[in-house]
């Protein structure tokens, strides 16, 4: 059972105050959960393969500190079912706390894990309810686009509690995806801009409304599969981003290397102040592009073909 990683390509943070937001999953880079019986009468256990620990979930408990056990112990409640003889081991290939997605994709593949378990067909709506709540408990106020965009592996035009939108590509994208190797709590960043908008919203609310319109103009450039309108596009959200105070000097760093390399547009991506910035490239270029953002100081950086 798994989830993959997930990237914001336009709309971030604009999207807590009901602006659209486009969001593709990264289907190379996944989080994994294997299930293996366990001895009658032992009951259900969560180990995480990285962090080596081995949890029991108890039904009765309230306890809220980890948010794999909290998972399971949400999905046996929803789907009624005893906790089954299992050890569940989750293992995630995706980097923590960098925009990635790596809690709801994790949240996501233990779910589905925990349903196989118990023999019950979960369906996607329950799935993403399930990582949507337990989301809101680690991260604050989420606006629910990363756990759609995980659970239905497919980008989404997302506007937060409207009916989800899939988005059809027009014609594929080629990315880079750099991280600053700088880990950033989303929830720290998200109230932030809260604290802002609250002290400034004459100044802060155009910014979001321009965000916004940033991810409408940018849906229909994917849609009709006009790509080279989306690099112009990308650099005008960055800045926006900055204004917002949640872009980062290693981030924007980043940003003019891609430019520099060739790239047709760069952001930031997720909730900032560090984690992953993203890089559109001509496919010939994104080799290049991905050596030169390496070399001017990302920890990682790897190619993705959005389709
Ligand atoms: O989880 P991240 O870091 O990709 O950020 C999610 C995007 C935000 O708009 C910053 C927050 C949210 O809940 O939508």
């Amino acid at each position: 059972m798994n989830a993959p990683a997930k990237i914001i390509l336009f709309g971030e943070h604009a999207v807590v105050y009901g602006q659209p937001a486009i969001a593709v999953p990264v289907s190379s880079l996944r989080a994994e959960a294997t299930i293996r019986p366990a001895p009658v009468g032992t009951g259900l256990h969560i180990e995480a393969a990285d962090l080596n620990e081995v949890l029991p979930v108890d039904l009765e408990s309230d306890l809220v500190d980890n948010a794999l056990i909290l998972t399971a112990r949400t999905v046996l409640k929803a789907l009624n079912a005893p906790p089954p003889d299992a050890i569940i081991t989750v293992t995630s290939h995706i980097p923590m706390a960098s925009g990635l997605g790596s809690g709801a994709a994790v949240s996501t593949a233990v779910a589905r894990a925990v349903a196989k378990a118990v023999h019950v067909d979960i369906t996607l709506e329950q799935t993403n309810q399930i990582v949507y709540e337990i989301e809101k408990i680690y991260h604050g106020t989420p606006s629910g686009i990363d756990n759609t965009v995980i659970v239905y592996e497919q980008p989404v035009y997302f506007i937060r509690e409207q009916p989800i939108e899939k988005l059809t590509i027009g014609a594929p994208m080629t990315l880079v995806i750099a991280d600053t190797g700088e880990a950033s709590l989303t929830r720290i960043a998200v109230g932030d801009v809260r604290k802002l908008y609250e002290a400034e919203p004459e100044r802060i609310q155009p910014i979001i409304m321009e965000i916004g319109d940033i991810a409408r103009r940018a849906k229909t450039a994917i849609l009709n599969g006009n790509i080279s309108s989306l690099g112009p596009l990308m650099l005008k959200n960055h800045a926006l981003l900055q204004k917002l105070t949640v872009s980062a000097p290693s981030l924007d760093h980043l940003v003019d290397t891609a430019m520099e390399a060739g790239a047709q547009g760069a952001k930031l991506s997720g909730g900032g102040r560090g984690g992953n910035m993203i890089a559109l490239c001509a496919p010939h270029r994104a080799e290049h592009i991905k050596e030169a953002l390496l070399r001017s100081g990302a920890v990682r950086a790897f190619i993705t073909k959005v389709t």
